[in-house]
Protein backbone atom coordinates (compact mmCIF):
# COMPACT_ATOMS: atom_id res chain seq x y z
CA UNK A 1 0.00 0.00 0.00
CA UNK A 2 1.47 3.46 -1.03
CA UNK A 3 1.77 6.34 1.04
CA UNK A 4 0.82 10.12 -0.62
CA UNK A 5 1.67 13.41 1.49
CA UNK A 6 -0.33 15.90 0.10
CA UNK A 7 0.24 19.09 0.70
CA UNK A 8 -1.95 22.45 0.17
CA UNK A 9 -4.77 19.92 0.53
CA UNK A 10 -7.49 22.04 2.39
CA UNK A 11 -7.16 24.54 -1.29
CA UNK A 12 -8.66 24.08 -3.95
CA UNK A 13 -6.74 22.00 -6.12
CA UNK A 14 -5.17 19.91 -3.36
CA UNK A 15 -8.19 18.97 -1.90
CA UNK A 16 -9.55 18.39 -5.50
CA UNK A 17 -6.54 15.54 -5.95
CA UNK A 18 -7.32 13.96 -3.14
CA UNK A 19 -11.16 13.56 -4.02
CA UNK A 20 -9.21 12.28 -7.35
CA UNK A 21 -6.37 9.98 -5.24
CA UNK A 22 -9.45 8.07 -3.41
CA UNK A 23 -11.09 7.26 -6.10
CA UNK A 24 -8.14 6.43 -7.80
CA UNK A 25 -6.40 4.56 -5.47
CA UNK A 26 -8.54 3.48 -2.91
CA UNK A 27 -6.44 1.05 -0.89
CA UNK A 28 -3.83 4.29 -0.59
CA UNK A 29 -2.71 5.88 2.69
CA UNK A 30 -3.01 9.96 1.76
CA UNK A 31 -1.54 12.46 4.48
CA UNK A 32 -3.05 15.29 3.90
CA UNK A 33 -1.04 18.67 5.18
CA UNK A 34 -2.02 22.54 5.23
CA UNK A 35 -1.60 24.91 7.78
CA UNK A 36 -5.02 26.26 7.08
CA UNK A 37 -4.47 29.98 5.64
CA UNK A 38 -6.35 31.94 5.06
CA UNK A 39 -7.32 30.57 1.56
CA UNK A 40 -7.73 27.24 3.12
CA UNK A 41 -10.90 24.91 3.65
CA UNK A 42 -11.67 22.30 5.80
CA UNK A 43 -14.65 21.34 4.87
CA UNK A 44 -13.28 20.87 1.23
CA UNK A 45 -11.92 17.51 2.45
CA UNK A 46 -15.51 16.42 4.47
CA UNK A 47 -16.50 13.83 2.27
CA UNK A 48 -13.21 12.00 1.97
CA UNK A 49 -11.94 12.47 5.96
CA UNK A 50 -12.19 8.84 6.72
CA UNK A 51 -9.75 7.92 4.03
CA UNK A 52 -7.31 10.53 5.09
CA UNK A 53 -4.91 11.97 7.79
CA UNK A 54 -5.40 15.60 8.19
CA UNK A 55 -1.88 17.09 9.46
CA UNK A 56 -1.72 20.57 10.58
CA UNK A 57 1.35 22.17 9.89
CA UNK A 58 3.60 24.50 7.85
CA UNK A 59 5.94 23.57 5.02
CA UNK A 60 8.58 26.18 5.64
CA UNK A 61 8.90 24.80 9.39
CA UNK A 62 11.99 22.18 8.84
CA UNK A 63 11.68 20.43 12.10
CA UNK A 64 7.62 20.12 11.82
CA UNK A 65 7.66 18.84 7.82
CA UNK A 66 10.72 16.26 9.12
CA UNK A 67 8.27 15.37 11.86
CA UNK A 68 5.99 14.37 9.46
CA UNK A 69 8.14 12.36 7.18
CA UNK A 70 9.52 10.17 9.94
CA UNK A 71 6.51 9.28 11.29
CA UNK A 72 4.18 9.17 7.68
CA UNK A 73 7.17 8.10 5.73
CA UNK A 74 5.91 8.78 2.54
CA UNK A 75 5.85 7.08 -0.58
CA UNK A 76 4.99 10.13 -2.63
CA UNK A 77 4.58 13.84 -2.33
CA UNK A 78 2.56 16.27 -4.17
CA UNK A 79 3.53 19.99 -3.07
CA UNK A 80 0.38 22.10 -3.78
CA UNK A 81 0.39 24.35 -0.60
CA UNK A 82 1.45 27.72 -1.79
CA UNK A 83 -0.22 31.19 -1.58
CA UNK A 84 -2.06 31.94 -4.51
CA UNK A 85 -3.94 34.99 -5.26
CA UNK A 86 -2.16 37.07 -6.87
CA UNK A 87 -4.38 40.55 -5.50
CA UNK A 88 -3.43 39.33 -1.81
CA UNK A 89 0.45 38.67 -2.85
CA UNK A 90 0.52 42.54 -3.92
CA UNK A 91 -0.53 43.68 -0.17
CA UNK A 92 1.47 40.69 1.48
CA UNK A 93 4.18 39.77 -0.38
CA UNK A 94 6.20 38.33 2.77
CA UNK A 95 3.86 35.22 3.28
CA UNK A 96 4.04 34.56 -0.41
CA UNK A 97 8.00 34.07 -0.16
CA UNK A 98 7.50 32.09 2.63
CA UNK A 99 4.94 29.13 1.52
CA UNK A 100 5.77 29.48 -2.43
CA UNK A 101 9.86 29.77 -2.42
CA UNK A 102 11.03 28.50 1.26
CA UNK A 103 8.43 26.17 1.81
CA UNK A 104 8.89 24.81 -1.72
CA UNK A 105 12.91 24.38 -0.76
CA UNK A 106 11.71 22.64 2.51
CA UNK A 107 9.82 20.45 1.03
CA UNK A 108 12.66 19.00 -1.20
CA UNK A 109 14.85 18.98 1.75
CA UNK A 110 12.29 16.62 3.34
CA UNK A 111 12.26 14.50 0.66
CA UNK A 112 16.31 14.47 0.42
CA UNK A 113 16.49 13.55 3.64
CA UNK A 114 13.97 10.89 4.15
CA UNK A 115 14.07 9.94 0.52
CA UNK A 116 10.73 8.88 -1.50
CA UNK A 117 9.61 7.45 -4.82
CA UNK A 118 8.72 10.61 -6.36
CA UNK A 119 8.16 14.14 -5.78
CA UNK A 120 6.10 16.36 -7.49
CA UNK A 121 6.60 20.06 -7.21
CA UNK A 122 3.14 21.71 -8.63
CA UNK A 123 4.28 25.13 -9.88
CA UNK A 124 2.48 27.59 -12.55
CA UNK A 125 2.31 28.77 -15.58
CA UNK A 126 2.73 32.68 -14.16
CA UNK A 127 6.66 31.66 -13.57
CA UNK A 128 7.24 32.28 -17.11
CA UNK A 129 5.66 35.84 -17.10
CA UNK A 130 3.51 37.96 -19.87
CA UNK A 131 3.86 37.47 -23.75
CA UNK A 132 3.44 40.16 -25.70
CA UNK A 133 0.10 40.57 -28.55
CA UNK A 134 -1.88 37.51 -29.22
CA UNK A 135 0.90 34.83 -30.43
CA UNK A 136 2.84 32.50 -29.22
CA UNK A 137 3.38 30.41 -26.68
CA UNK A 138 5.42 29.33 -23.46
CA UNK A 139 7.00 25.64 -23.27
CA UNK A 140 9.39 23.92 -20.65
CA UNK A 141 12.10 25.78 -22.70
CA UNK A 142 11.28 29.25 -21.50
CA UNK A 143 13.17 31.43 -19.30
CA UNK A 144 11.26 32.42 -15.82
CA UNK A 145 10.13 35.58 -16.20
CA UNK A 146 7.62 36.25 -13.08
CA UNK A 147 6.71 39.74 -12.71
CA UNK A 148 4.07 39.67 -10.19
CA UNK A 149 4.80 39.12 -6.13
CA UNK A 150 3.10 35.74 -6.43
CA UNK A 151 4.70 34.62 -9.66
CA UNK A 152 8.16 35.99 -8.44
CA UNK A 153 7.99 33.88 -5.24
CA UNK A 154 6.53 30.38 -7.14
CA UNK A 155 9.97 31.30 -9.48
CA UNK A 156 11.93 31.16 -6.57
CA UNK A 157 10.44 28.08 -5.87
CA UNK A 158 10.96 26.64 -9.44
CA UNK A 159 14.77 27.46 -9.05
CA UNK A 160 14.93 25.59 -6.06
CA UNK A 161 13.68 22.85 -7.97
CA UNK A 162 15.51 23.21 -10.81
CA UNK A 163 18.91 23.03 -8.23
CA UNK A 164 17.95 20.40 -6.42
CA UNK A 165 17.08 18.30 -10.29
CA UNK A 166 20.65 19.50 -10.87
CA UNK A 167 22.62 18.39 -7.40
CA UNK A 168 21.01 15.48 -6.23
CA UNK A 169 20.37 13.95 -9.53
CA UNK A 170 19.45 10.83 -7.20
CA UNK A 171 16.43 12.08 -5.90
CA UNK A 172 13.18 11.90 -8.18
CA UNK A 173 11.73 15.56 -8.00
CA UNK A 174 9.37 16.38 -11.03
CA UNK A 175 7.91 19.96 -11.47
CA UNK A 176 4.88 20.51 -13.52
CA UNK A 177 3.67 24.65 -14.76
CA UNK A 178 -0.36 24.64 -15.26
CA UNK A 179 -2.89 26.90 -16.70
CA UNK A 180 -5.72 28.82 -14.93
CA UNK A 181 -7.59 25.83 -12.94
CA UNK A 182 -11.20 26.10 -12.65
CA UNK A 183 -14.11 23.53 -10.98
CA UNK A 184 -15.58 22.59 -7.68
CA UNK A 185 -14.25 23.87 -4.13
CA UNK A 186 -12.34 27.19 -5.11
CA UNK A 187 -12.00 29.83 -3.00
CA UNK A 188 -14.77 32.51 -4.13
CA UNK A 189 -11.71 35.27 -3.75
CA UNK A 190 -11.54 34.01 -7.79
CA UNK A 191 -12.54 35.41 -10.95
CA UNK A 192 -14.95 32.69 -11.83
CA UNK A 193 -16.57 31.81 -8.04
CA UNK A 194 -16.61 35.10 -7.31
CA UNK A 195 -18.74 35.86 -10.28
CA UNK A 196 -21.15 32.81 -9.74
CA UNK A 197 -21.13 33.96 -5.84
CA UNK A 198 -22.13 37.29 -6.48
CA UNK A 199 -24.33 36.96 -9.02
CA UNK A 200 -26.31 34.10 -6.74
CA UNK A 201 -26.32 36.68 -3.87
CA UNK A 202 -28.05 39.34 -6.36
CA UNK A 203 -24.70 41.71 -6.80
CA UNK A 204 -23.09 41.75 -9.93
CA UNK A 205 -19.79 39.87 -10.92
CA UNK A 206 -16.61 42.66 -10.90
CA UNK A 207 -14.56 42.44 -13.80
CA UNK A 208 -10.76 43.99 -13.54
CA UNK A 209 -9.98 47.10 -16.25
CA UNK A 210 -10.76 46.00 -19.75
CA UNK A 211 -11.42 42.34 -18.89
CA UNK A 212 -9.45 41.63 -21.87
CA UNK A 213 -6.93 39.68 -19.98
CA UNK A 214 -6.15 36.22 -22.20
CA UNK A 215 -6.20 33.30 -19.78
CA UNK A 216 -5.86 29.78 -20.58
CA UNK A 217 -7.99 27.83 -18.66
CA UNK A 218 -8.22 23.98 -17.63
CA UNK A 219 -10.53 22.17 -15.61
CA UNK A 220 -9.08 20.77 -12.16
CA UNK A 221 -9.57 17.52 -13.11
CA UNK A 222 -7.44 17.27 -15.93
CA UNK A 223 -4.89 19.11 -13.64
CA UNK A 224 -5.07 16.46 -11.18
CA UNK A 225 -5.38 13.18 -13.90
CA UNK A 226 -1.94 15.52 -15.25
CA UNK A 227 -0.23 15.53 -11.91
CA UNK A 228 -0.80 12.10 -11.12
CA UNK A 229 0.54 10.73 -14.43
CA UNK A 230 3.84 12.82 -13.73
CA UNK A 231 3.58 11.60 -10.17
CA UNK A 232 4.06 8.07 -12.14
CA UNK A 233 5.80 8.70 -14.94
CA UNK A 234 9.13 6.16 -15.45
CA UNK A 235 11.21 8.70 -16.62
CA UNK A 236 14.68 8.48 -17.68
CA UNK A 237 18.13 9.80 -15.56
CA UNK A 238 18.76 13.50 -15.97
CA UNK A 239 21.28 13.93 -18.38
CA UNK A 240 24.37 16.92 -18.10
CA UNK A 241 22.36 18.42 -21.26
CA UNK A 242 19.74 19.65 -19.43
CA UNK A 243 21.86 22.06 -17.32
CA UNK A 244 21.51 23.65 -21.11
CA UNK A 245 18.02 22.88 -21.88
CA UNK A 246 15.64 22.84 -19.23
CA UNK A 247 13.44 21.35 -21.21
CA UNK A 248 15.34 18.33 -20.55
CA UNK A 249 14.39 18.42 -17.16
CA UNK A 250 11.54 16.07 -15.70
CA UNK A 251 9.71 19.36 -16.34
CA UNK A 252 6.17 19.47 -17.60
CA UNK A 253 3.89 22.15 -18.94
CA UNK A 254 0.02 21.33 -18.81
CA UNK A 255 -2.49 23.01 -20.50
CA UNK A 256 -5.71 22.52 -22.99
CA UNK A 257 -5.08 25.44 -24.99
CA UNK A 258 -8.41 26.80 -24.20
CA UNK A 259 -7.75 30.69 -23.94
CA UNK A 260 -10.69 33.30 -23.48
CA UNK A 261 -10.72 37.05 -22.17
CA UNK A 262 -12.02 37.49 -18.59
CA UNK A 263 -15.17 39.60 -20.24
CA UNK A 264 -16.04 36.45 -22.80
CA UNK A 265 -15.58 34.37 -19.37
CA UNK A 266 -17.55 36.54 -17.27
CA UNK A 267 -20.14 36.84 -19.55
CA UNK A 268 -20.47 33.03 -20.36
CA UNK A 269 -20.99 32.69 -16.43
CA UNK A 270 -23.57 35.09 -16.46
CA UNK A 271 -25.59 33.48 -19.37
CA UNK A 272 -25.41 30.25 -17.60
CA UNK A 273 -26.74 31.61 -14.50
CA UNK A 274 -29.72 32.91 -16.70
CA UNK A 275 -28.83 36.38 -16.38
CA UNK A 276 -28.01 38.85 -18.62
CA UNK A 277 -24.55 40.13 -18.72
CA UNK A 278 -25.09 43.81 -19.88
CA UNK A 279 -26.76 44.00 -16.40
CA UNK A 280 -24.68 41.74 -14.40
CA UNK A 281 -21.11 43.40 -14.93
CA UNK A 282 -18.99 45.86 -13.03
CA UNK A 283 -16.15 47.34 -14.33
CA UNK A 284 -13.92 47.89 -11.50
CA UNK A 285 -9.96 49.53 -11.48
CA UNK A 286 -7.45 47.06 -12.65
CA UNK A 287 -5.20 44.83 -10.17
CA UNK A 288 -1.64 47.01 -10.80
CA UNK A 289 0.62 45.04 -13.20
CA UNK A 290 -2.20 42.81 -13.92
CA UNK A 291 -0.56 40.31 -16.84
CA UNK A 292 -2.48 40.75 -20.16
CA UNK A 293 -1.83 37.42 -21.93
CA UNK A 294 -0.39 33.64 -21.25
CA UNK A 295 -0.47 30.23 -22.99
CA UNK A 296 0.94 27.55 -22.31
CA UNK A 297 2.43 24.61 -24.78
CA UNK A 298 1.06 21.14 -23.19
CA UNK A 299 3.25 19.27 -26.21
CA UNK A 300 5.91 17.65 -23.80
CA UNK A 301 3.41 16.20 -21.58
CA UNK A 302 0.63 15.04 -24.55
CA UNK A 303 3.52 13.31 -26.09
CA UNK A 304 5.74 11.86 -23.44
CA UNK A 305 2.65 10.88 -21.44
CA UNK A 306 -0.44 10.49 -23.33
CA UNK A 307 -2.05 12.84 -21.24
CA UNK A 308 -4.81 14.73 -23.37
CA UNK A 309 -7.41 17.25 -21.12
CA UNK A 310 -10.92 15.28 -21.23
CA UNK A 311 -12.71 18.20 -19.84
CA UNK A 312 -14.34 20.40 -22.79
CA UNK A 313 -14.36 24.06 -21.96
CA UNK A 314 -18.11 24.63 -22.29
CA UNK A 315 -19.17 21.21 -20.24
CA UNK A 316 -16.75 21.77 -17.50
CA UNK A 317 -17.73 25.46 -17.28
CA UNK A 318 -21.28 24.71 -17.01
CA UNK A 319 -21.01 21.57 -14.42
CA UNK A 320 -18.64 24.38 -12.11
CA UNK A 321 -21.59 26.50 -11.90
CA UNK A 322 -24.23 23.97 -11.37
CA UNK A 323 -21.80 23.05 -8.36
CA UNK A 324 -21.92 25.95 -6.93
CA UNK A 325 -25.43 26.80 -7.31
CA UNK A 326 -26.03 23.47 -5.67
CA UNK A 327 -23.64 24.19 -2.97
CA UNK A 328 -24.46 27.03 -1.56
CA UNK A 329 -23.85 26.14 2.15
CA UNK A 330 -20.61 25.20 1.16
CA UNK A 331 -19.72 29.17 0.05
CA UNK A 332 -22.43 30.70 2.55
CA UNK A 333 -19.84 29.09 5.30
CA UNK A 334 -16.31 30.43 4.09
CA UNK A 335 -18.33 34.10 3.76
CA UNK A 336 -19.64 33.58 7.00
CA UNK A 337 -16.29 32.46 8.57
CA UNK A 338 -13.78 35.08 6.05
CA UNK A 339 -16.32 37.45 5.08
CA UNK A 340 -16.52 39.39 1.99
CA UNK A 341 -13.69 38.02 -0.40
CA UNK A 342 -13.95 40.82 -3.02
CA UNK A 343 -10.60 42.64 -3.23
CA UNK A 344 -11.03 46.53 -4.99
CA UNK A 345 -7.53 48.76 -5.72
N1 LIG B 1 -5.43 27.85 -9.11
C1 LIG B 1 -4.80 27.82 -10.28
O1 LIG B 1 -5.36 28.21 -11.29
C2 LIG B 1 -3.38 27.29 -10.37
C3 LIG B 1 -2.82 27.11 -11.64
C4 LIG B 1 -1.54 26.57 -11.73
C5 LIG B 1 -0.84 26.24 -10.59
N2 LIG B 1 -1.40 26.45 -9.37
C6 LIG B 1 -0.64 26.06 -8.18
O2 LIG B 1 -1.35 24.99 -7.58
C7 LIG B 1 -1.15 25.04 -6.16
C8 LIG B 1 -2.50 25.05 -5.47
O3 LIG B 1 -3.24 26.19 -5.90
P1 LIG B 1 -4.71 26.45 -5.40
O4 LIG B 1 -5.39 27.25 -6.42
O5 LIG B 1 -5.30 25.20 -4.92
O6 LIG B 1 -4.42 27.40 -4.15
P2 LIG B 1 -5.25 27.62 -2.82
O7 LIG B 1 -4.84 28.95 -2.34
O8 LIG B 1 -6.69 27.34 -3.04
O9 LIG B 1 -4.71 26.49 -1.84
C9 LIG B 1 -3.40 26.52 -1.34
C10 LIG B 1 -3.41 25.83 0.02
O10 LIG B 1 -2.05 25.80 0.49
C11 LIG B 1 -2.07 26.09 1.86
N3 LIG B 1 -0.77 26.67 2.26
C12 LIG B 1 -0.23 27.85 1.88
N4 LIG B 1 0.94 28.03 2.46
C13 LIG B 1 1.16 26.93 3.24
C14 LIG B 1 2.20 26.55 4.11
N5 LIG B 1 3.26 27.35 4.31
N6 LIG B 1 2.13 25.36 4.72
C15 LIG B 1 1.03 24.55 4.56
N7 LIG B 1 0.00 24.88 3.77
C16 LIG B 1 0.07 26.06 3.10
C17 LIG B 1 -3.21 27.08 2.06
O11 LIG B 1 -3.65 27.11 3.41
C18 LIG B 1 -4.24 26.54 1.07
O12 LIG B 1 -5.11 25.62 1.71
C19 LIG B 1 -0.31 26.28 -5.88
O13 LIG B 1 1.03 25.88 -5.74
C20 LIG B 1 -0.50 27.13 -7.12
O14 LIG B 1 0.63 27.94 -7.35
C21 LIG B 1 -2.66 26.96 -9.23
Amino acid sequence: MSTYLVTGAAGFIGANYVHFLRREDPDARIVAVDHLGFASNLPNLDSVADGVTFVRADIADLETMMGVYEEHKPDFVVNFAAESHNDRAISEPTIFMHSNGVGAQVMLECSRKIPVRSHVHVSTIEVYGELPGTAGSFDESSPLNAKTPYSAAKAAGDQMVRAYMHTYPEMDIRMTHCANNYGPYQLPEKLIPLAITNILRGRKAPLYGDGLQMRDWLHVEDHCRAIHAVLHARLSKIEHDAVFDSAKLPIFDISARHEVTNVELIRRVIELLEKDPEEWIEHVPDRPNHDRRYLIDPSKIERDLSWRPLVEFETGLAETVKWYVENQAWWEDIFARKGELQVSW
